[in-house]
């Protein structure tokens, strides 16, 4: 079991990653001492696989509980699923002090981070992922949202949880698509922050993907503490540090919104996005074409996607445009020197990122 710690004063919290450490999760929230009264928020898939054990252990705690079954879909995450849970939330919460459960993977997590930061102007909520993308990514530094028509993660706040739990044990239902998707992020922390999880990762493919409890473990509590480090340091994206966990997404953000959230998901279409801000890095003379081909190996060794099918460099460009990573007219990316050497840029040509986008096509 490892312990990573986010650090932000009075608002700091811990991430504990472990396999069989579900029984511990009773001391862990009583020493919080957010209440007795949880409320978990999960899909009906997830409440079948897990939801008899995880009460289990709460009320062994002393804790009372009750599940809020969401959509397992990412229209879950909109104001009118936000509106009705908090609803039943508000009938849940009539003698103690009630806190919030996220268990599940991203949308689960958005979503109820996003309803404990406004009910009652704010109720501490855990965070329990149970993908790995979630466990690596989503469900640390307290970025909460709902969509809207016009875009994912239009309304939220930064709110941030009063504890993460990663479970690796709930990994194990998760199918490889799944689990290649939390790789994508994985892939991208390595390139960015850590040389040896690079090195790591292109030997472990075969652990991975057998759900191996000590590879996952090293790989999860790296990826949190790379996360936790730069979180604790500019939380709200203000210094720009935590700009460079955008490596791969301004193109991939594009790639997802050009397919209408359809073809790929999140991490392949970061997939996608982390080659193109390759082939960028290339052109511009900051890395040369082996180290683009080594991380297009490994990323290829995660059965992720290299090609992209079924749309247009112009759609992809026409989406890119309308991403929020834009300020007026400036555009923005998150290009590499080299492994564990991000750089941001900024108006890169138009024509670079078109070449760039024709490459995956
Ligand atoms: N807040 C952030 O910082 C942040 C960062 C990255 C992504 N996100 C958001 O996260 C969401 C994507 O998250 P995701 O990839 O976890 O998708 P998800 O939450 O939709 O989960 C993917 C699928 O896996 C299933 N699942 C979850 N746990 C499982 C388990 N243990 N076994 C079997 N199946 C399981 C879910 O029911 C779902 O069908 C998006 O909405 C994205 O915007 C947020
Ligand atoms: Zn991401």
């Amino acid at each position: 079991m490892r312990k990573v710690t986010v650090n932000l004063g009075k608002r700091s919290y811990d991430i504990i990653i472990g396999s069989s450490i579900l029984k511990k999760l009773g001391p862990y929230l009583l020493k919080l001492n957010i209440g007795l009264d949880a409320y978990i928020i999960t899909n009906s898939l997830l409440k079948d696989k897990y939801g008899a054990i995880l009460s289990s252990v709460l009320l062994r705690n002393g804790f009372n509980c009750r599940f809020k079954i969401v959509l397992d879909s990412e229209k879950s995450k909109s104001l009118g699923s936000a509106g009705c849970v908090i609803n039943d939330l508000a009938k849940f919460d009539r003698k103690r002090k009630v806190f919030i459960i996220a268990f599940g993977g991203g949308v689960v997590g958005d979503l109820a981070g996003f309803i404990a930061s406004v009910y009652k102007r704010g109720i501490p909520y855990v965070q329990i992922p149970t993908t790995l993308l979630a466990q690596v990514d989503s469900a640390i530094g307290g970025k909460t949202a709902v969509d809207l028509d016009l875009g994912k993660n239009l309304i939220g706040a930064f709110y941030q949880p009063n504890l993460v739990f990663s479970e690796i044990n709930f990994l194990k239902s998760l199918d490889k698509r799944q689990v290649a998707s939390g790789m994508a992020e994985i892939i991208k922390y390595a390139i960015i922050k850590d040389n040896s999880l690079f090195c790591y990762l292109e030997k472990k493919q075969k652990d991975v993907f057998n759900a191996d409890p000590v590879v996952l473990e090293r790989i999860i509590s790296s990826c949190s503490g790379i996360k936790a480090a730069i979180v604790s340091r500019d939380e709200k994206e203000a210094s720009g540090l935590r700009t460079i966990l955008n490596f791969g997404h301004t193109i991939g953000h594009a790639i997802e919104s050009a397919c209408a959230y359809k073809n790929y998901n999140h991490g392949e279409a970061v997939s996608l996005g982390m080659i193109a801000a390759l082939d960028l890095s290339c052109k511009l003379g900051f890395i040369e074409n082996s180290l683009v081909l080594r991380i297009k190996n490994l990323i290829k060794l995660y059965g992720l996607p290299v090609k992209l099918k079924g749309v247009s460099v112009d759609k992809i460009i026409s989406a890119y445009y309308h991403d929020k990573k834009f300020t007026g007219k400036q555009n923005k990316l998150v290009l590499i020197r080299g492994i564990a050497k991000p750089v941001i840029v900024k108006n890169v040509a138009l024509n670079l990122i078109k070449e760039a986008a024709s490459e995956i096509i």
